[in-house]
């Protein structure tokens, strides 16, 4: 079992990163070998500042090991640290077919009604996230439902690669399955439960962020939008109350616990007696990764020498594929 996923460092981790994918990143620990990594060449895909690009890179390392990533066991790097990330991408832009890369809705959300004005990065990303886990022959890639399509399009590279390239007895990569939670595959805006919880939401108030303080928390919750009916005692009764469920969803995800299970307790009760609950259960969870983060975070030089010997063990592990890549091109180096 190999293991690979990566986040972009931009900001904040949220509650929506943590329960869609660190949580299960930190359990894949102890099943296989991981590699994880901050996909600061992805970010460069969007508007962005440089001087803002490496302190946040640096961050959100600080961020993973607060949660539990343990870099004497996994391989935690930044992707720019890794070249042959960039150079497999090259070499697979051969393969990936423009319709495919039509086909995806992130480029379609990112890039909005301007996608004359949108970065050909934007664009061609998703074959950069496609040679991330191709690199490493990953086989699990933990990740939220919203990078479902992407995974899906690495598949459908990896397969046209190995049938134009190489033959089955030997092909040169892996095909990835994506592991997503059920319970927390999408975590929702507080104030929108349409909308996914993103860090490029303008308001602060619609995310928990990991650092949040207890206060912080507990008021966000509690301005959490709801509507003015009592909990169910089902989950099916959740049914066209987003924001309920969405509620409901992340105490059932962070307690470990079934949506039934949780209803069983609450149902009857109002969001007066719910919220505090849900609050409680939050900020129990994430005040020891808060602080954790809060004590790392300066430390600049302990933070560079962790992504500096995980890019090392990474390019490594990535020489034999980029190797097998070229060669399968019939391409000298
Ligand atoms: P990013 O940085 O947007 O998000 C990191 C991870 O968090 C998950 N996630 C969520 N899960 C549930 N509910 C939410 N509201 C929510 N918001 C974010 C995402 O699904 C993701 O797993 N392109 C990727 C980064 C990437 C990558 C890769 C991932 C680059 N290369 C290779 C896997 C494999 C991204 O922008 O994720």
């Amino acid at each position: 079992m190999r293991v690979v996923s990566g986040i972009q460092p931009t900001g904040n981790l949220h509650l929506g990163n943590y329960l869609g994918a660190i949580r299960n990143w930190v359990a894949m620990q102890e099943e296989g070998e991981c590699l994880y990594f901050l996909a600061d060449l992805h970010a460069i895909s969007m508007p962005y500042d440089p001087a803002e690009l490496t302190a946040n890179t640096r961050e959100m390392a600080a961020a993973l090991v607060a949660c539990g990533i343990d870099t004497d066991r996994s391989v935690l790097f930044n992707q720019a640290r890794v070249p042959a990330h960039s150079e497999l991408q090259w070499l697979l832009n051969g393969t990936a077919r423009m319709g495919w890369l039509k086909r995806m809705t992130q480029f379609k959300d990112k890039s909005g009604k301007n996608q004359e004005g949108a970065s050909i990065a934007l664009f061609t990303y998703p074959v950069l996230q496609a040679a991330d886990v191709l690199l490493y022959q990953a086989t699990h890639v933990p990740v939220g439902e919203d990078q479902k399509q992407h995974l899906e399009l690495a598949r459908d590279i990896a397969q046209k690669f190995n049938n134009d390239y190489a033959s089955e007895e030997a092909p040169v990569f892996t095909l990835p399955d994506p592991i997503i939670p059920p319970a927390a595959a999408r975590i929702m805006s507080l104030r929108d439960g349409s909308a996914k919880m993103s860090k490029s939401d303008p308001s602060d108030m619609s995310r928990i962020n990991l650092t949040d303080d207890a206060d912080t928390i507990m008021q966000k919750v509690k301005k959490a939008k709801t509507d003015p009916e009592p909990l169910p005692s089902e989950a099916a009764g959740l049914v066209g109350r987003a924001e309920a469920q969405n509620l409901v969803g992340i105490y059932a995800a962070m307690a470990g616990e079934s949506v039934d299970a949780v209803l069983a307790r609450f149902g009857g009760q109002g969001f007066g007696a719910f919220k505090p609950a849900l609050g409680d259960l939050l900020v129990a969870h994430l005040d020891p990764i808060g602080e954790r983060f809060r004590a790392l975070k300066d430390d600049h030089a302990a933070l560079d020498a962790i992504l500096v010997k995980g890019a090392q063990k990474a390019a490594l592990m990535a020489a034999p594929t980029l190797a097998a890549t070229y060669s399968a091109l019939g391409l000298a180096r």
